[in-house]
């Protein structure tokens, strides 16, 4: 696989603000002091300039994911099989790379129509994270690991195969884990990146009006995930899903929404993968335990 890692994502919400008030306030994420143009706001876990960038939009919905390449010479291979094969891909300007802080980036739509953005060469600024609510850190990587992404996110892919065919043949990732709940007609194709985290992409078979399924964010302990639950609660939003622990990542977490929706797992204890020595799976069960879904307006 060559991409390394999920840098970024960019999310588009009705309420900013309040996106921005439940990134810092809730999940602790800090506000990275960035002036843009266009009015779009930024949030930082770790030594990168920002992990999601979140603009004024009509509906609360997953804009982009952004891929990193280790090298301009990978990501160009990339961008030449995806033209080969047919796909409209689109080079970003040097004013819309600058805004991503990276070097180069083009954009394209998968089969099931998420768009993504392939990129290379992310520009630090070494900035600690300073949480405002005390967050120590945010599990992106380190010295030994090498930087592994911002978490994990779960796209609808209601073109199931070609979209695994897309991902698995052009963009560079690799499955790890297929997953049939038991959900009827559901299944969950997990793909992991050129680094030790055990999945960073994955696709669900049905489509879903914010584009995206959930979004994977990873403390350091399960204190952490305790605090943000107390938070959760009093900042009184609503939780998809109790505290649990998945199988294929062993990712212990609960999931909360978001003001405008989108869903928020928050974990720790995510398992590390040698990629060399690891056969992919095929799993029936999601969950090891615990994970009771809720859904607003449907079992409440
Ligand atoms: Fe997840």
């Amino acid at each position: 696989m060559t991409v390394a890692s999920i840098g970024y994502l960019r999310i588009a919400a009705q309420d900013t603000s309040a996106w921005m008030d439940f990134g810092t306030q809730v999940l602790g994420l800090m506000e990275a002091p960035r002036e843009d143009a266009q009015g779009a706001r930024f949030l930082r876990m770790d030594n990168h300039p920002f992990r999601f960038m979140v603009e004024s939009g009509e509906q609360d919905r997953m804009l982009a994911t952004g891929l990193e390449y280790r090298g301009k010479s990978d990501w160009q291979s990339v961008c030449d099989a995806l033209s080969e094969a047919g796909h409209n891909v689109t080079t970003g300007s040097a004013e819309e790379a600058q805004r991503r802080c990276v070097s180069g980036y083009v954009s394209l739509q998968d089969p099931s129509g998420n768009t993504v953005e392939l990129y290379y060469g992310r520009k630090l600024d070494y900035a600690p994270l300073n949480s405002p609510v005390g967050v120590k850190g945010f599990v992106t990587g380190d010295e030994y690991t090498g930087d592994m992404g911002f978490g994990h996110a779960v796209l609808p892919a209601p073109d199931m195969e070609a979209t695994i065919a897309f991902y698995t043949e052009l963009i560079g990732l690799a499955v790890c884990d297929d997953l049939y709940p038991p959900i009827p007609d559901s299944r969950v194709v997990f793909m992991h990146a050129d680094n030790p985290r055990q999945h960073s992409l994955a696709l669900y078979n049905q489509p879903h009006p914010a584009g995206v399924v959930h979004i994977m964010v990873e403390v350091e302990t399960l204190d952490e995930v305790g605090l943000a639950l107390d938070r959760v609660k009093k900042a009184g939003l609503p939780l998809l899903a109790s505290l649990g622990r998945h199988v294929n990542d062993n990712m212990c977490s609960f999931y909360v929404l978001a003001p405008g929706g989108i869903a928020v797992e928050y974990g720790y204890d995510g398992l590390l993968v040698d990629w060399d020595s690891y056969t992919p799976t095929v799993s029936t069960e999601g969950d090891l335990w615990g994970h009771e879904y809720s859904f607003p307006g449907v079992n409440d």
